[in-house]
């Protein structure tokens, strides 16, 4: 695995790869890399001939400083694991390297999207995910860029982000990596003691319990239900909603309308999310 941490270096390493038609996928992470990550270099690999991952914690994107502040680091683990997993290229910048003196900041007209769930509960966090990810792009010039299902709105988001750029990149979202247990793979999870792990089960049992449940009429009482679930497992809910397709909530399901559960939950000051399409 090769390491860059200048961004012109990587540039022009990824142009004159280009130039010989090489196709490129990129996999961009915060680090405390999980079996997640692992399967987006795995399937950037069988799709592309290099494979590039990031590893840069963000600070744009949180709205909580403490939670940027205890968001894990395992950059020597992360880096076994990535040469482990054969990638081929890994970018390492530092803070200066992204946002250099000279950056300009941008607001995305993200519309509706950035209002709801984890933008109504997280305000900033979409524009500074955007702003991290164009840079990125505009640095590692792929062909292919891999996300995974479990940030749903994320996806959504950073498609919109590269409609209005105008970037040219195919977007290819992966199935969220689940632990034997169902807990959905989270680099937050490594904050989580063996107790709260357990707990944290809860989401998944009542996002199955939703999707095992669901009837048309008023989907009230089985939300209930399930943000009961999680109460009883000590968290602290920052929403359980359904909605459609587009993030748009339905509360009276005409039992025909695609439909996906989201949920935000917090244990002991670690923020969950997860989601599942139930119909
Ligand atoms: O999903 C993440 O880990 C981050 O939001 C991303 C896409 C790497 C941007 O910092």
């Amino acid at each position: 695995m090769i390491l860059f941490k200048k961004a012109a270096d990587l540039s022009s390493f990824i142009d004159n790869q280009r130039v010989m038609n090489k196709k490129v996928g990129f996999v961009p992470t915060m680090g405390a890399l999980h079996a997640g990550h692992l399967s987006l270099i795995t399937q950037s690999k069988s799709d592309n001939d290099i494979t590039v991952c990031s590893i840069f914690v963000n600070p744009t994107q949180f709205n909580n400083p403490e939670d940027f502040k205890k968001y894990p680091i395992t950059i020597e683990t992360d880096i076994k694991l990535l040469e482990a997993n054969s990638c081929d290229i890994l970018f390492l910048p530092s803070t200066e390297e992204i946002y250099p003196p000279d950056f300009e900041k941008k607001y995305y007209q993200l519309g509706s999207i950035e209002r709801v769930l984890e933008g109504k509960h997280r305000p900033g966090h979409f524009q500074g995910v955007c702003m991290v990810v164009e840079r990125l792009l505009n640095i590692v010039h792929c062909d292919h860029l891999y996300l995974g299902k479990k940030d749903y709105q994320q996806c959504m988001v950073l498609k919109k982000m590269i409609e209005i750029t105008q970037l040219k990149v195919n977007i290819i979202v992966a199935e969220t990596i689940r632990e034997d247990n169902g807990l959905a793979m989270s680099s937050r999870n490594q904050r989580l003691s063996n107790n709260e792990k357990q707990k944290s089960l809860s989401i998944y049992k009542a996002l199955n319990h939703i999707k095992k449940n669901l009837k048309p009429g008023s989907l009230t009482p089985i939300i209930e239900e399930s943000k009961t679930m999680l109460i009883e497992s000590d968290f602290l809910i920052d929403y359980f909603e359904i909605t459609d397709s587009n993030l748009n909530e339905v509360s009276n399901w005409d039992g025909k309308t695609p439909l996906i559960a989201l949920v935000a939950a917090t244990i002991n000051n670690i923020r969950l999310i997860d989601n599942m399409i139930i119909a």
